[in-house]
């Protein structure tokens, strides 16, 4: 019989900056589904990559002077090499600019186009750069993005739009049919609620920048991001291409998890462009929370406050960084991130309750046993509630698993380990140990153990995928006694293995001086937040204006010999040559400088510095650990600015 098939997929992220931990958390969500519907014998297909289209990419390129091509191939990488770190087994990584899926979109917005559902237009309305978002006046928010509240402005444009309006009843009629298509419950009534306000049809093309796929029989046109965006859950899957296969066998997607920001995307416009295809619409969108600071803000590239996964990683391991995503914050509910929580999580539960035990265990077995716990075994009083306990925790963790409660299920995982922890204080083996007549029941004891761990270890792969073979490897177990089959009775551990005590599982933390450590190595939101000009005195406008800011063209750099930091600037200030030297050699070469525009602190005090006279300096941003540069686009060598 052919195996049922189960598709899942995360949002494709935008390499406008590099992943965090907020990108790490649902991509580790989908990766503990993916894994835990293939134990479970599904086939399965868990689909993830990077949507690297649009204006915010090309201006970063920009910034940086190199191609969006070269700027996205750099960071979708980073990207990749993450989920190879954080062990994410996706069968696909889909990139928009791949080819297969560049051709797919065309065919799909022609095909639109054809049919009606897509007709040009002009567009007007406030237009947000970072959100590439277009609103109208009564969905701003004081006048700002009502999705990040910054300033917007106002737009107008020859564009293409997708009938989104045409398709409101028949979204709604949807949502009654399939009560689960949108989870969890709440976000739903928020969809009806949008879709209630009245749905305006939706831009589906640009003309004020390239970067995007371009309509083709249209070419001044660019397909705006989000039907580039959305189609790739079908595209991945050859839909649109010669091999459909792979379409044919695994969509309609059995879930999108996405984040709670984009849910209005995938259950409105989504559902809505594959009802105008009339292709099947994906099962649930399930959206998800943020991880949040401490002091409430939403972590995110564009306000640099981010947690390096790559630091966490590296500190405690990738299963520990997984556990912690999963098992702290429920899913679907926002939860503060915090290192101090992060550091708890990784003594409490996994150094203490489930390290300890698998130590003391194999431990125990050595030293009784020799590692072979003998057959002959003596039953007694409290192994028939643990054993009850064991047979019943693989179905809890699946009822779980299948609401997508990862953090309930982890909670079953470890009240069971509590229990078996528990279950050593009732039996005292270190008693039973000391009478030969006991042998039988210790053997029992022993035998229980290792029969909790082995089914702990089984169910806590999907989570933890590096975790679970070494404690297995420690029980001497292998094949079907680590099978998904195995896992829902709690049986007789076997006589002929042998338990061997290995490394620490999870080494036990120092709190006070971690929390310190980790300190210097993350900028720590709330310091970051709190703008340190507070405590400065204010200044007149008179002040100020005794500063003479102009703007001046870099003619000539060099490095100085003398002094590693500095780089001697000549520069060009619309009345003379002058020379400044400024500290940004850690940061620049002097290529990446000269023709570039910077602003000058013209009246500044001369000074030697290492041997050189500098007669002014440059504006630069403290940025992170980074320093840059403050450059001036279009603005003529001499311009005064104020
Ligand atoms: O929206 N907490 O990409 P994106 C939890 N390209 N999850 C977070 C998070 C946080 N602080 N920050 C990001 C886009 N995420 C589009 C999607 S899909 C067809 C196109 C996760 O780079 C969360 O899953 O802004 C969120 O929805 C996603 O990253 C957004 O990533
Ligand atoms: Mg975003």
């Amino acid at each position: 019989m052919e195996k049922k098939t189960f598709y899942i997929t995360t949002p494709i992220y935008y390499p406008s900056g590099n992943p965090h931990i907020g990108h790490s958390y649902c991509t580790v969500a989908s990766d503990a589904i993916a894994r835990y519907k293939r134990m479970q014998g599904y086939d399965v297909m868990f689909l993830t990559g990077t949507d690297e289209h649009g204006l915010k990419i090309e201006q970063k390129a920009e910034a940086e002077g190199i191609t969006p091509k070269q700027y996205v191939d750099r960071i979708s990488k980073v990207f990749q090499n993450l989920w190879k770190l954080l062990n994410i087994s996706n069968d696909r990584f889909i990139r928009t600019t791949d080819d297969y899926h560049v051709k797919a979109v065309q065919k799909i917005f022609r095909q639109l186009h054809d049919q009606g559902d897509i007709y040009k237009g002009k567009y007007e309305g406030w237009y947000c750069t970072p959100c590439e978002s277009f609103w109208t006046e009564n969905q701003l928010k004081d006048g700002k993005c009502p999705d990040c509240g910054r300033e917007v402005k106002w737009a107008e444009e020859e564009a293409y739009f997708f009938k989104l309006s045409k398709y409101a009843d028949r979204l709604l009629q949807y949502y009654q049919d399939h009560p689960k298509f949108i989870q969890p419950e709440s976000r739903k009534n928020e969809m009806i609620a949008f879709i209630n306000q009245g749905l305006q049809d939706l831009c589906v093309s640009r003309t004020s920048f390239t970067w995007g796929i371009p309509v083709d029989f249209d070419p001044k046109h660019v397909v705006y991001v989000w039907l580039d965006a959305l189609t790739n859950y079908i595209t991945a899957l050859g839909y649109g291409s010669d091999d459909d296969s792979a379409y044919r066998k695994y969509w309609p997607a059995d879930v999108h998890f996405v984040g709670k920001e984009i849910v209005r995307f995938h259950t409105i416009i989504w559902p809505a462009m594959l009802m105008a295809l009339d292709l099947p619409l994906p099962k649930q969108v399930y959206g998800h929370g943020w991880l949040l600071f401490g002091d409430g803000t939403k972590m995110s590239k564009s306000k640099g406050n981010v947690v390096d996964p790559y630091i966490l990683c590296e500190r405690y391991g990738v299963d520990a960084i997984r556990y912690f995503l999963l098992r702290e914050i429920p899913f679907g509910s926002d939860g503060v991130f915090t290192n101090e929580a992060l550091i708890s999580r990784i003594n409490a539960d996994l150094a203490n309750d489930l390290g300890n035990l698998l130590s003391r265990t194999t431990a125990m077995v050595q030293k009784y046993f020799d590692g072979k716990i003998p057959a002959q075994r003596e039953s007694s009083d409290p192994d028939g509630e643990l054993e009850k306990m064991g047979n019943e925790l693989r179905a809890k963790c699946n009822q779980n698993i299948d609401g997508y409660q990862f953090s309930k299920a982890l909670e079953e995982i470890w009240r069971f380990i509590a229990r078996t922890n528990k279950y050593i204080d009732e039996t005292t083996p270190w008693a039973l140990g000391k009478e030969e007549s006991k042998k039988d029941r210790l053997a029992c004891v022993m035998a229980h153990l290792c029969e909790s761990l082995r089914i702990v270890s089984i169910l806590i792969k999907p989570f933890m995928p590096e975790t679970a073979p070494k404690i297995q490897e420690q029980l001497g177990i292998s094949g079907d006694q680590c099978s998904y089959e195995s896992a829902a009775k709690f049986g007789e551990f076997p006589s002929d293995v042998t338990v061997q005590k290995g490394d620490t599982l999870f080494p036990r933390i120092d709190v006070d001086k971690e929390i310190e450590e980790l300190n210097k190595l993350i900028p720590n939101p709330a310091a970051q937040q709190k703008p340190k000009i507070e405590g400065l005195a204010q200044i007149t406008i008179d002040d100020f204006q005794k500063v003479e800011l102009r703007a001046a063209k870099i003619v000539n750099c060099e490095h100085i010999k003398r002094a590693k930091k500095l780089l001697k600037l000549t520069l060009d200030d619309g009345e003379k040559g002058r020379t400044v030297c400024s500290g940004i050699a850690p940061w620049y070469q002097p290529e990446d400088l000269i023709g570039k525009t910077i602003v000058l602190v013209a009246n500044l005090k001369p000074a030697k510095l290492c041997g050189v006279e500098s007669q002014g300096m440059l504006l630069a941003a403290d940025a992170g650990d980074e320093v840059k540069v403050v450059f001036l686009d279009g603005v003529p060598a001499g311009s005064r600015i104020r």
